[in-house]
């Protein structure tokens, strides 16, 4: 049996401490706001998993197209031994990756929901029994300790992940992981296209209400966590297309006037109604705009792939040789 390493570079209360401070943060503000990465305790987790096999949300369909077509190309121009991925998830589509690397001997699956990381092991280590891998119980947006592996190092994040961090956390972001990249390193990253505002949508607003129960599930992760008695049947969930910023908006709605209490950070949240609390911004990119921010970071863009219905792209970057 190959090695299986989880090392949590989060410090014990580091959850429970970033947590309260979001949330005192995110429901005092205006609009009130709370960060997406609460979404993902276990529950969270598999809700997202579920979106991925939905009829209108096609990124992961796209994704996989994409990844499916180019895995060798990307394997044979990065003659990568450990690929890291940040994001991770279940790790599903990173199988088309790890089966065309010949040479990859090591992966660092990093992602702050631990169920989802020894999920994705196991089912990895069945299929890949020789590789090692490290998983790291980690927030991508603060500094990261990689484990010593051997290079070339591939850092992939996929899924359009990188569109549910704002403006200035995606500048601050790819200057991190340009800090992780030697030269001779590359990084993978999946980016959502913009694209007519029905289908978009329509992806973020699923027919079965997934996405609804998805966008809920971090008011029971505030009320579980923090004692909170938020009422998940008193919001509604709303996606909005916001075509200045090029992003959807998951939003909920408090149905009717209502206060919140959230005791173990002596709150009490008022809530007029039809009053919305921004949930997540899922950010769709254009060619340039991806471009110019890698290159801000100091990466430069050498490959662009789309789906066959240009709804999707990954693109390849490299540190430029200085
Ligand atoms: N890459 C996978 C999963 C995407 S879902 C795919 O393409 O399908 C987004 C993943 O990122 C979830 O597993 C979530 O737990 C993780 N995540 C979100 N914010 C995070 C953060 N700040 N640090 C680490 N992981 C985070
Ligand atoms: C993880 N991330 C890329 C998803 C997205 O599409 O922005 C999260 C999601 N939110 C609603 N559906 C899926």
């Amino acid at each position: 049996m190959s090695p299986y390493a989880t090392t949590r570079t989060l410090p014990e209360d580091a959850t429970g401490a970033a947590l309260r401070s979001d949330v005192l943060a995110g429901l005092t503000g205006s609009p009130k706001t709370l960060p997406p990465k609460w979404f993902y305790d276990a529950h969270g987790s598999d809700l997202f998993d579920e979106i991925t096999t939905l009829p209108e949300y096609y990124p992961t369909r796209a994704e996989r197209e994409i990844l499916m077509a180019r895995a060798a190309e990307i394997a044979g121009a990065t003659g990568a031994r450990t690929l890291i991925e940040l994001g991770s998830g279940s790790s599903d589509k990173t199988r088309h990756l790890l089966e065309a690397f010949s040479e990859l001997t090591h992966y660092v699956p990093v992602d702050v929901s631990e169920s989802a990381l020894r999920g994705a092991a196991k089912l990895l280590l069945a299929e890949h029994p020789a590789l090692d891998i490290h998983a790291l119980v980690a927030d991508f947006t603060r500094p990261l300790v990689l484990p010593p592996t051997p290079g070339p190092r591939l850092v992939a994040f996929l899924g359009g992940t990188i569109g549910n961090l704002l403006p200035e956390e995606r500048t601050a972001f790819l200057t991190s992981v340009r800090q992780l990249l030697s030269p001779g390193d590359f990084f993978l990253l999946g980016t959502d296209l913009v694209k007519d505002e029905a289908t978009l949508v329509a992806a973020y607003d699923d027919a079965a209400g997934v996405t609804a129960a998805f966008d809920k599930n971090v008011l029971s992760v505030v009320n579980r966590e923090l004692g909170a008695d938020f009422d998940l049947d008193a919001f509604d969930h709303v996606a909005v297309w916001d075509a200045g910023r090029e992003w959807i908006e998951m939003r909920l709605r408090s149905a009717v006037a209502q206060t919140v209490k959230v005791p173990a950070l002596d709150l009490a949240v008022n809530f007029a109604a039809g009053e919305e609390l921004r949930t997540e911004v899922s950010a769709k990119f254009r060619r340039e705009g991806v471009q110019s921010e890698l290159a801000a970071a100091g990466l430069e863009l050498t490959q662009w792939w789309t789906d066959s219905e240009g709804r999707f792209a990954v693109s390849l970057s490299t540190v430029p040789a200085s």
